[in-house]
């Protein structure tokens, strides 16, 4: 495995022109459109996509040396891991939910091994003093039982806190503190609680209704993750949505990533048919790990119920009028997030990759023009490139970076100071303009190709980290393309 400051050491010497890259993307990314709702000019980003930062918040002062925290990373346990059960006894009652849930990135949580290595990393970096908090959401059963101490190793996770974001962390949930950072009560001997109001007795646990679980906020106490140490945002869905048009017409996490379907809760006498909710989770991604959903059948079932939720997130449009031969063509692209309850892309921005690809190309086929093509490493032609840095000035992205003390990027969090956003805010738009050169013997017609790409994490941060081997499983998906042909006149 490679450690950070290594790869630190190539940043320094990429340093200059990396970051007048960089910066260019930021400044042709400036916000153009408006959304459609009225009041919606108020984006809790601000229209240029720049994350603000939360400093009206006390709680998020930079604090490299707070080990711990009395909700969410006590010192001494605040609950047994005894008293939490294991996804495998709902299986008998709730199949459907265990199943799906078995299949989500929630099952995932504490086996994955991306989190694993930038865990192993970020430990190493503060010297034990913030081993907790990166663990503290991925099994809170575990950092509040006692297994996940300063120091800890992966041998001391129980099997329940194996089970990552399980059944239990989520019905014992009794309250919130606040809405990041595992800001959930747990309530380790109560009953298990979600929407149902009349739920039918069972011999294995008592049910109680809260309305909470059919809140946005529910999903907001681990979506949203500031990393103290650092006092910086690093994710903010939940922050993101407050001021949608999705929170103002009462909608929720749950209406798109939990969807409805009729049927009945559990196997038992009596129990009737209700609406329920969906477990898997769909996101934006599969497990990369491929072991994880072992079953291709179902994994292909996720690939597409993920590639259907990416499609639905974003649209591209591009104008272009006629051309006379060996002048240049305008092209105005126009990249809409269609999502109207949290930015394009959102959560884990700075791992995923979002961009725009296009390719020109003249009636015999020589290609005219590129911008979002990958470089031989399946890298994009950015400051990070091995193979071409500078290869793609004009590449469109949609994420986040990181900046260090020293002002340059970096991948990693906890060498962050500053996190620069130019991501999407629910229903806006950003227009681009592109100039594809033309020679005096250029044959038209021009056929235009152009797409919004996503996936998961760029392979360039895999094989920083050691975990290259899983660069192969990487998907790309295609969130909405276009072809069109523009006339070449004399
Ligand atoms: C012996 C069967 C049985 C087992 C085992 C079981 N449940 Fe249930 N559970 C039920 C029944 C029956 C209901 C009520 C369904 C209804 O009324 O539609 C229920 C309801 C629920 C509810 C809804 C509560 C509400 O009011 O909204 C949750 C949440 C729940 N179970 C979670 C779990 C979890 C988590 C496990 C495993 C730790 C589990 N159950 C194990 C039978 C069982
Ligand atoms: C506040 C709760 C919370 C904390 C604290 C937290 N995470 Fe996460 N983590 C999440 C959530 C929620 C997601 C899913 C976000 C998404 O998919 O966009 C996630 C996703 C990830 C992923 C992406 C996994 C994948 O397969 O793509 C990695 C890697 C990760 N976290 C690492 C870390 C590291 C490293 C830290 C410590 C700096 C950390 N997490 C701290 C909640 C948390
Ligand atoms: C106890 C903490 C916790 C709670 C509560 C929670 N999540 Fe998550 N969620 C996570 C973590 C951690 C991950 C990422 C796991 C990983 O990839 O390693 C995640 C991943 C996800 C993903 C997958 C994202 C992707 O990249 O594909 C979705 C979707 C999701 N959560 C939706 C929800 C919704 C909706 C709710 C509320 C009903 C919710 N979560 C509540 C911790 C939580
Ligand atoms: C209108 C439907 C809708 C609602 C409501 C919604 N989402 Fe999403 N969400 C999506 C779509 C579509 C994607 C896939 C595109 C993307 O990654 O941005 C997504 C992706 C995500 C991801 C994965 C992002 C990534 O790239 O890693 C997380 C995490 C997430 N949503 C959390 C939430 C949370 C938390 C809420 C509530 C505060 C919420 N979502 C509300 C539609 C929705
Ligand atoms: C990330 C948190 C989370 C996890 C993990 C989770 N659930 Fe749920 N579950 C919910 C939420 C939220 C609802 C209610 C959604 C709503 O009403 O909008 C729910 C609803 C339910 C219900 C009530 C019926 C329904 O579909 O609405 C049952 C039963 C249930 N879950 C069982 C389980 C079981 C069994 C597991 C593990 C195999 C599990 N859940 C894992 C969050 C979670």
């Amino acid at each position: 495995m490679s450690n950070p400051s290594t790869e630190n050491t190539t940043v320094h010497r990429q340093t200059a022109l990396g970051i007048v890259a960089m910066v260019g993307v930021l400044i042709l990314g400036c916000a153009s459109g408006t959304p459609d709702s009225t009041d919606g000019s108020s984006s809790p980003n601000g229209t240029d996509g720049t994350v603000q930062d939360d400093s009206t918040d006390p709680t998020f002062v930079a604090d490299p040396t707070a080990k711990f925290d009395p909700l969410s990373r006590p010192e001494s346990p605040t609950l047994s891991p005894e008293n939490f059960n294991s996804a495998k006894d709902c299986a008998a009652c709730h199949p459907t939910h265990a199943a799906e849930w078995a299949t989500s990135m929630h099952a995932y949580a504490t086996v994955d091994p991306v989190w694993r290595i930038l865990v192993d990393l970020r430990k190493a970096e503060f010297d034990g003093a913030q081993d907790q908090m990166c663990v503290q959401c991925h099994t809170a059963i575990g950092t509040r039982g006692g297994e996940v101490v300063p120091g800890f190793s992966w041998d001391d996770l129980s099997d329940i806190s194996l089970e990552g974001v399980t059944c239990e962390a989520c019905h014992k949930v009794s309250g919130m503190r606040r809405i990041y950072n595992s800001g959930h009560e747990l309530d380790e001997t109560g009953p298990l609680r979600a929407t149902i109001e009349d739920p039918v007795a069972n011999a294995y646990h008592e049910s109680e209704y809260s309305e909470l679980f059919g809140e946005a906020k529910f999903c907001g106490g681990c979506h949203d993750i500031v990393d103290m140490a650092r006092g910086l945002p690093l994710e903010r869905p939940y922050e993101e949505f407050l001021t949608s048009p999705a929170a103002k017409a009462g909608r929720n996490c749950q209406t798109c990533h939990m969807p409805t379907y009729t049927g009945k809760a559990a196997i038992g006498d009596g129990v009737p048919e209700r609406t329920l909710h969906r477990h898997r989770f769909i996101g934006a991604e599969v497990a990369l790990d491929e072991s994880f959903v072992p079953d291709p059948e179902v994994r292909a079932m996720l690939r597409e119920e993920v590639d259907n939720m990416l499609r639905s997130a974003a649209e591209i449009k591009v104008e272009a009028e006629s051309v006379r031969a060996g002048e240049q063509l305008d092209l105005f692209v126009t990249v809409r997030n269609l999502i109207d309850a949290h930015n394009l892309p959102t959560g884990s921005t700075f791992l995923r990759q979002c961009w725009v690809a296009i390719t020109a190309t003249d009636a015999e086929g020589n290609i005219l023009y590129q911008t979002g093509h990958l470089d031989e490493d399946g890298d994009l032609r950015n400051y990070w490139s091995t193979a071409d840095q500078f290869g793609d000035p004009d590449l469109i992205e949609f994420g986040s970076r990181f900046i260090d003390e020293t002002g340059n990027p970096t991948v990693f969090p906890w060498l962050a100071v500053e996190h620069i956003s130019s991501t999407i805010p629910p229903l806006y738009e950003r227009t681009f303009t592109l100039f594809v050169p033309t020679e005096a013997d250029t044959v038209g017609p021009i056929t235009i190709e152009a797409a919004v790409r996503f996936r998961p994490i760029a392979p360039f941060v895999l094989r920083a980290v050691g975990g290259g081997a899983l660069v192969e499983n990487l998907v790309i998906t295609n969130m909405d393309e276009i072809a069109m042909t523009v006339e070449v006149t004399d």
